[in-house]
């Protein structure tokens, strides 16, 4: 089916003028954050966004907050044509693009939201202020969009845990749904930074979700040593001579604290984070048992 193409706005007046009008129609609204450069799985997002709201808004915005000096803000790949194109396929109503002064009117570091315990560890660990960038902008768009539901993908495990607990925390009406992660036929999970790869380092990032999937098939056997399943991620990542491990850890699920045993009963998740190349890459899996 062809959809017209969703609207494009930059400013918050707009968006909050099209929300409102949804609402007075009793349309529910689904907001997808976004930083663009947008692929399958954020399709994916979009589609649950559609299927579960009447109003879909789906908000592009590279948010430099969330960047460390030394990463990738600026040539983190801005696509806003084919984006659009995506999103119209989706079924988005509203796309939310806006300039960095109109989500910061008094500068990037102005009022901030930490959220301390699960920002410390693993990516907050390797990316310091990292998560308080991505919990202030997330804040910032439920404040713009004033969305019922939102969408996240369990691709950034942590991120979603963030989330979750800062809408807890801070009381806001927003219901935060997650959507599975999208792979590639070999297994690579989707991800915007997988265009910085050139084929070798293509055929060489598969070995994150390799790891995964040799983690999760040790906890089907019968390991319950969280210990061996992180040398079991290690030795995986360690045989791909194009990779560089960052981190390899088993958490808690829920409290992402390192876990000692896994299993059934345990609710564990493995988490990974390795350089490839020129991309910084992170994957995560349930370890079931
Ligand atoms: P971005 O990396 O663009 O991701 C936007 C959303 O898409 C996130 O919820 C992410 O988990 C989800 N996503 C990414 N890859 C996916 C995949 N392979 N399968 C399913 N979902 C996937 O995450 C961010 O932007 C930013 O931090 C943001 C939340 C927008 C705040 O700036």
């Amino acid at each position: 089916m062809t959809r017209p193409r969703p609207d494009t706005c930059a400013t918050i007046a707009e968006v909050r003028r099209a929300v409102a009008a949804a609402r007075q129609e009793g349309r529910t609204v689904g907001l997808v954050p976004t930083m663009g450069a947008l692929h399958a799985g954020h399709l994916r997002l979009v589609e649950k966004a559609r299927d579960a709201s009447g109003f879909v808004v789906v908000s592009i915005f590279v948010n430099p907050t969330q960047f460390g000096p030394d990463e990738d803000f600026r040539r983190y790949p801005r696509t806003l044509e084919a984006d659009a194109e995506l999103c119209s396929r989706g079924g988005a109503d509203l796309i939310f693009a806006p300039e960095v002064a109109e989500v910061y009117p008094t500068g990037p570091s102005s009022t901030f939201v930490e959220v301390p315990g699960l920002s410390g560890t693993l990516e907050g660990a390797s990316r310091p202020g990292h998560f308080r960038g991505v919990a202030t902008v997330v804040l910032k768009l439920f404040a713009i969009v004033g969305p019922d539901l939102a969408f996240f993908g369990t691709k950034d495990y942590q991120q979603l845990a963030v989330i979750r607990r800062m809408v807890e925390d801070l009381n806001l009406p927003v219901e935060v749904r997650a959507v599975p992660t999208v792979r590639e036929p070999d297994g690579l999970a989707l991800s915007s930074r997988n265009r910085y790869l050139d084929p070798d380092h293509r055929r060489a990032a598969v070995v994150l979700s390799r790891a995964l999937s040799a983690a999760a098939g040790a906890v089907e056997g019968g390991e319950r040593d969280a210990d061996r399943v992180r040398q079991i991620l290690r030795e995986t990542i360690g045989s791909e001579p194009l990779a560089r491990l960052d981190y390899a850890e088993v958490v808690d699920a829920q409290t992402l604290e390192p876990a000692r045993e896994v299993g059934p009963g345990h609710g564990t998740v493995a988490l990974l984070a390795a350089r490839v190349g020129p991309a910084r890459l992170i994957d995560n899996a349930p370890l079931r048992g």
